[in-house]
């Protein structure tokens, strides 16, 4: 399996935080926050990694990364996105790299207390379809939020205003190659993006799409509340820590 972090965007929400930098360049307590989500991918044994930037500051995520060398990597593989088309938009940009290969995706302000070496072992034994990992949270409004008739999810809403779970769809997703055909038949959604909610749904209505909870805390660092909390959890109990 193959791993893709997703660092593009704007970062508009944590202005004017952004207004010189890229988000995932940010610190979270001691890191730069792009560590966090290489540090995923790499805890779950996935070392073949590509990273989807964007924006004005692309070379500096290769200035402070490399070749991932401080994650025990080789190589590290880059690409740039264009425009801001959202995330499904950003994942498209992988096709290329996933060369047929099932790819684990994580968003790069998308920050853990545990691994998903579980999760992917899990998918690798699935073989088709996708995954995705819920959270349970206060405020499901903010995210894409599963619909549940007992372990059968539904249907994911974006954003909705009357949430009707008390789940959010984490930012860490695993998805077989077809993903990339998926996207192609997307339409931009209301905020003019390409949604991943979107993708996750079509492969609801393929009937292959799995999920499980993820355990330890979790949370985006998108906004300058989930920022500051991000900071405060990573600073009282780290990341990233190998469950026991
Ligand atoms: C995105 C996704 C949303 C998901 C969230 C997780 O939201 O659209 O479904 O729950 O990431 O962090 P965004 O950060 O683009 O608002």
């Amino acid at each position: 399996m193959k791993g893709v972090v997703l660092a593009g965007g704007l970062g508009t929400r944590l202005m004017p935080l952004t207004k010189v930098t890229n988000k995932h360049l940010l610190p979270i307590y001691d890191r730069p926050m792009i560590y966090y989500p290489i540090q995923a991918l790499v805890n779950a044994g996935i070392r073949d990694i590509m990273l989807v930037t964007g924006g004005n500051n692309a070379g500096d995520f290769l200035k402070l990364l490399g070749n991932g060398k401080e994650f025990g990597l080789r190589h590290l593989n880059y690409t740039y996105q264009e425009g801001e088309g959202g995330i499904a938009d950003a994942l498209r940009l992988a096709e290329h790299f996933a060369d047929g290969e099932a790819i684990c995706v994580i968003l790069g302000d998308n920050i853990i207390e545990g691994h998903i070496a579980h999760a992917a072992d899990t998918f690798r034994q699935q073989k088709i379809g996708a995954k995705i990992l819920l959270k349970e949270v206060k405020d499901p409004q903010r995210f894409g939020v599963p619909v549940l008739e007992g372990e059968r999810v539904l249907k994911i809403e974006e954003k909705p205003a009357r949430p009707r779970s008390a789940y959010a769809v984490t930012g860490l997703y695993f998805y077989d190659a077809q993903v990339f055909d998926i996207i192609k038949t997307l339409k931009p959604s209301g905020r003019g993006e390409l949604e991943i909610t979107d993708v996750n749904n079509a492969y609801i209505a393929a009937g292959t799409l799995t999920w499980e909870v993820l355990k330890g805390w979790w949370t985006d660092a998108g906004t300058i509340e989930s920022l500051h909390l991000a900071n405060q959890l990573v600073c009282q109990t780290g990341a990233n820590k190998r469950e026991a």
